[in-house]
């Protein structure tokens, strides 16, 4: 063999064992790389419309998307899309499209079409007026790939929930593209429900993702360096949520970026006005008001300015209606990891003050639900252990729950006899396995079971008013 064939055999050889191929978005290139998802939008408030994303490959086509009506399909406003190309990767076009026309609450039909081809189809529900039953799911800590991320997944279909909450670290372990594609979209939007493969939520129901620190602050001192990881910040690009939050431009509370100014420009163009104010919003949901924060530690929530904000955002919300708050970093846990990543407390007595009802994060890798917790202005921890959510429903302090565990190996990570400190405020903790938070919010009640990957009940309470 002559060296040009030696050298031309060693590159096939090497192509086989590191898997090097280049996919050909030609002709027989899949519709998506990322099947069609429903998101909120930027609609803080009650709407009748939802907003539908996919990617697709990098080449020219004709998207429609429709609703059925009782007289058949309508094409709604033409999808937008945009082109994304990093370096090492093949390009290729997310699109966005408006779903309208359904009152709160009600079930529809969509298809997406290609060309004129019906490429994919799909049934969702539009959102929840005032008042109105919702279901919820909460976890946090999901994109790792492991069993249990796909068999929670499976779990939250079993429970039909009208959304969820992901509380942070959605995709491991850079919140990259590449780690969307490989290990958030394909359990929570699978083709088909089973343990094994998750279950069909996101085309159906609108995730809500709250931002982690493998979400946005991911090397240290939270400068991201686009030129070392181009694709980072996914988050700010993958999801379409409300732009109401109080930091709309770059500044000492949001995250930093560094790199040529060609991956900023490549970045910004793709993340367009949803960067960096996404990281902190608020919507309504049925009878409940969520406030989204950004916990990582680019932000002080001691700052005068946030707080006020916090403050009008929590005192505009109608009586009557619940109070949830959604960040990643748990400041109430029994865990020895993350001991010191407590920096929400800063906001733990303006939420007493406001009423809030249930705080959920994430970060540390378990369930937990501390007794209602009173924080004093000197760190002083008051608990009510009267409070069992059976038979007294109304707790007298903020719940805070820890669900950080839904895409977690359960206890081969967070043993409970190597990372558990209980603290004062210690009640029900459990990391024997990955888990989600169901919630059912009716009227006056509220009731909350955190499920595990094995379909069983691991805590359940309730709240009443
Ligand atoms: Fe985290």
């Amino acid at each position: 063999m002559n060296f040009r064939y030696r050298v031309i055999w060693t590159v096939l050889l090497v192509a086989a064992v590191v898997g090097f191929n280049l996919p050909t978005f030609g002709a027989d290139a899949p519709d998506f790389l990322v099947a069609p998802y429903v998101q909120l939008g930027n609609r803080p408030d009650f709407s009748d419309a939802m907003t539908l994303m996919w990617h697709a490959p990098d080449r020219d086509a004709a998207w429609a998307v429709e609703v059925k009506r009782p007289d058949g399909w309508q094409k709604m406003a033409p999808p937008r899309g945009s082109r994304l190309h990093y370096p090492d990767r093949d390009a290729f076009r997310i699109y966005t499209a408006q779903l309208r026309g359904y009152p709160p609450g009600s079930r529809f039909a969509y298809r997406v079409k290609r060309d004129n081809t019906v490429v994919f189809q799909a049934s969702g529900q539009s959102r929840k007026g005032p008042g109105a039953p919702t279901r919820i799911a909460v976890m946090g800590d999901t994109g790792t790939g492991t069993p249990g991320q796909a068999a929670v997944a499976y779990r939250i279909n079993e429970f039909q929930p009208d959304y969820a909450v992901i509380l942070g670290d959605i995709a491991y372990s850079r919140g990259t593209v590449k780690n969307y594609y490989d290990w958030f979209y394909p359990p929570y939007n699978a083709n088909k429900a089973s343990m094994k493969d998750g279950g069909p939520l996101m085309r159906a129901l609108p995730f809500v993702g709250v931002a982690g620190n493998h979400d946005i602050s991911i090397s240290w001192k939270s400068i991201t360096d686009l030129d070392k990881i181009p694709d980072a910040l996914a988050y700010f690009f993958f999801w379409d949520q409300p732009l109401n939050g109080p930091l709309g431009v770059v500044g000492p509370f949001t995250p930093k970026l560094a790199g040529s100014d060609a991956a900023k420009k490549r970045f910004l163009a793709a993340a367009g006005k949803r960067f960096p104010r996404m990281a902190n919003f608020s919507f309504d949901y049925g009878n409940v008001h969520w406030l989204v924060l950004d916990s990582n530690p680019h932000v002080d929530w001691r700052d005068a300015k946030l707080r006020a904000w916090v403050a009008a955002d929590l005192d505009a919300v109608p009586k009557g209606v619940w109070r949830m708050v959604a960040y990643h970093h748990a400041a109430f846990h029994s865990s020895s990891h993350h001991a010191d990543a407590l920096q929400m407390r800063a906001l733990a007595r303006l939420f007493e003050q406001k009423h809030v009802d249930v705080v959920f994060a994430g970060h540390v890798h378990e369930y937990e639900r501390p007794h209602p917790i009173r924080y004093g202005a000197e760190g002083t921890i008051t608990v009510d252990r009267s409070y069992d959510g059976v038979k007294d429903t109304t707790p007298n302090g903020v719940l805070y729950v820890t669900s950080g565990i839904g895409g977690q190996r359960g206890a081969s990570e967070y043993l409970g006899g190597v990372a558990y400190r209980p603290k004062v405020y210690t009640n029900v903790y459990d990391t024997s396995q990955a888990s989600y938070t169901a919630v059912e919010v009716n009227g006056a009640r509220m009731e909350l079971r955190q499920i595990g990957a094995d379909g069983k009940i691991v805590d359940r309470f309730a709240l009443t008013r």
